[in-house]
């Protein structure tokens, strides 16, 4: 995920555009750069950095003309470095351009640019969309032919915004990937989100999926990939600054919780193949991680066992180096978010210096595991400010299934999710049930195992309220004796293979007093339970994970805010562990 700008008009495009990055730079930080138009040449300067000393130390608002592009990075293809940054440029500088998502086939394109005499800089799939376009419009006179051919020639997730050295305008499309258009008095924006544009404007449309914007001084053309005009309501925002940052939602893990939809899209579209080259070579892994990165280690472990005959553990990160004994026939599959927790960097070193082979999962390029591991893949997640772990955890689940099943269409995955997010209101009810409460406990077997463990967790770090996950056929042994009347029981039933032993465990709880909130998707289990909450059903039993975990994450953060707490910065808690 990064934060694109884009404006033209009367007024000093620097300023604006700086101004806007800077309310963008919680979709990415790693590095900045702005693009403007001065009299048919183009003042480019970018730098690896956090926003304010990059556009301080290259005077970003001396740039002069009035119109131009900016964009805040966070990486995904090549590492935070000034020639990584965006904008991107041909080396003639006819076509500068801005863009977020993923470009699956950029590869094969580069090839083929290089073949016909490109050269290129950077490690990017965005530089590659500027040499096609700048390519296209060798044999297309019209401009707006040669954007819409380069389009069609993408495969994967765009929002792009074009400068061209001798046109006064802006060339923007959307797939996939946010953009929102702003209209005030004969001057024009785009961003990625309304917060980059707030204060200049209230009036917004928003673009959707193959739709194209031509931005010029006498107004906006929107339009199809066929050339079409599209008509649309614009929309009137009278957000403050700091509501439009979390794009309009309250806190950032909420937001954060209904961007799932597109970041597990994101994901999917992440390059495994030489990841899964050397994962295949192996029938020993062990996952490290810590956290909620450990409960995608546990599903990943059900995954490798179960579907592909592989003898795998999964070990918290910090116990390792007591518990395992990697060797050179071992391969490590290290599991964290920031890439930069000190027990999985302890521990990938510990199982390196045995000889043990390596893959990281993280979601941060350059962060210190991937300059350990052998191999890494990246979510592609996008930023995630909130403490707690949300749509990093689906982001690793989608990486992990994509793994486990290389050939199969995974798309259904983002249509579970976004029909799990419709039930947010609904979700609400329950958590008033459980707001004080000294111990709530969450059962499941199997694959929600795991997931009962994740919802337990997100409960814990950000409502400060006790919650324990155990597989539904351990309460016997022990943690029985521990409900009584109204202890809140979460039970992940879904309609699988645990149905007929998590209507026992729902009895046997059910009997002791507990109130009982049942997950399902089964009507017989729904009933016999004090609340239920609806699940998704899924084809596939495998994807179940995907639609339990939304409506733990909504209940965690509606006993939280309902607590009067603040569910992005949990007392205790960091993003990043970097001590042991
Ligand atoms: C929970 C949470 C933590 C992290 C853990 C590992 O919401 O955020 O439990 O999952 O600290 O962090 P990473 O994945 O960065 O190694």
């Amino acid at each position: 995920m990064c934060g694109i700008v884009g404006y033209i008009g009367k007024s000093n495009a620097s300023e604006i555009l700086t101004e806007g990055l800077k309310r963008l730079e919680y979709r990415g930080y790693d590095s900045v750069g702005i693009a403007v138009l001065n009299n048919n040449s183009i003042d480019l300067r970018k730098e690896k950095g956090m926003f304010n000393e990059v556009s301080s130390s290259l005077n970003f608002v001396s740039a002069e003309g009035n119109a131009g592009i900016g964009h805040t990075r966070w990486a995904t293809h090549g590492v935070p470095c000034k020639r990584n940054a965006h904008p991107h440029s041909t080396p003639e500088g006819d076509v500068v351009l801005v863009h977020n998502g993923v470009i699956e086939n950029f590869s094969e394109l580069k090839q083929e640019l290089i073949s016909k005499g490109h050269t290129f800089e950077s490690d990017t799939d965005t530089e590659v969309i500027a040499h096609l376009i700048s390519e296209n419009m060798k044999s297309n006179s019209d401009t707006l032919d040669a954007f819409i051919k380069s389009l069609k020639q993408l495969s994967g997730s765009y929002a792009i915004v074009a400068l061209l050295k001798k046109e006064n305008k802006l060339y923007v499309a959307k797939k996939n990937s946010p953009l929102v258009l702003g209209l005030g008095e004969n001057e024009y924006f785009c961003a990625s989100d309304i917060p980059a544009m707030i204060g200049k404007t209230k009036t917004f449309l928003p673009m959707k999926d193959g739709e194209i914007a031509v931005l010029s001084g006498e107004g906006v053309l929107l339009m199809d990939m066929d050339k079409n005009g599209v008509k649309k309501e614009t929309i009137e925002v009278d957000w403050d600054i700091e509501k439009a940052e979390k794009g309009g939602y309250p806190h950032f893990m909420l937001k954060e919780i209904m961007e799932q939809e597109h970041s597990v899209q994101d994901s999917l579209s992440a390059d495994v193949s030489s990841a899964l080259e050397l994962l295949n070579k192996h029938e020993k892994i062990d996952i490290i991680a810590c956290g909620t990165s450990y409960h995608a280690g546990l599903i990943f472990k059900y995954l490798l066992e179960t579907r592909l005959k592989k003898k795998a553990d999964v070990i918290i990160a910090s116990e390792y180096s007591y518990s395992a004994s990697p060797d050179s026939e071992t391969l490590v599959f290290a599991i964290s978010q920031s890439g930069e927790t000190a027990d999985v960097i302890q521990s990938l070193k510990f199982a390196k210096e045995k000889g043990a082979k390596s893959i990281a999962l993280t979601n941060i390029v350059g962060s210190s595991i991937t300059r350990m591991a052998d191999k890494t893949i990246f979510m592609n997640a996008g930023p995630e400010i909130g403490v707690a772990a949300t749509k990093t955890f689906t982001s690793q689940l989608a990486v992990i299934y994509k793994l486990v099943f290389p050939e199969r269409d995974l798309s259904i995955i983002k249509k579970i999710i976004a029909e799990s997010l419709k039930n947010k209101e609904k979700i609400k009810e329950y958590a008033e049930n459980m707001l004080n409460k000294n111990s709530i406990f969450f059962i499941g077997r199997g694959l929600s195992y795991p997931i009962a463990r994740e919802g337990a967790l997100k409960l814990k770090e950000i409502s400060y309220l006790h919650a324990e996950a155990y597989p539904g056929g351990e309460l016997k042994h022990g943690p029985l004796s521990l409900i009584e009347e109204g202890v809140p029981v979460v039970v992940l039933s879904p309609n699988d293979n645990t149905a007929g032993k998590m209507m026992g465990n729902l009895k046997e709880v059910s009997a002791r007093g507990a109130y009982s909130v049942v997950l399902t998707d089964n009507k017989q289990i729904e009933g016999q339970a004090s609340a239920s909450i609806p699940v998704v059903s899924v084809d596939d039993p495998l994807l179940y994970p995907f639609s339990l975990i939304i409506p733990l994450q909504f209940l965690s953060y509606y006993v939280s805010t309902m607590r009067g707490l603040d569910p992005d910065k949990p007392r205790n808690l960091a993003k990043s562990v970097t001590v042991e």
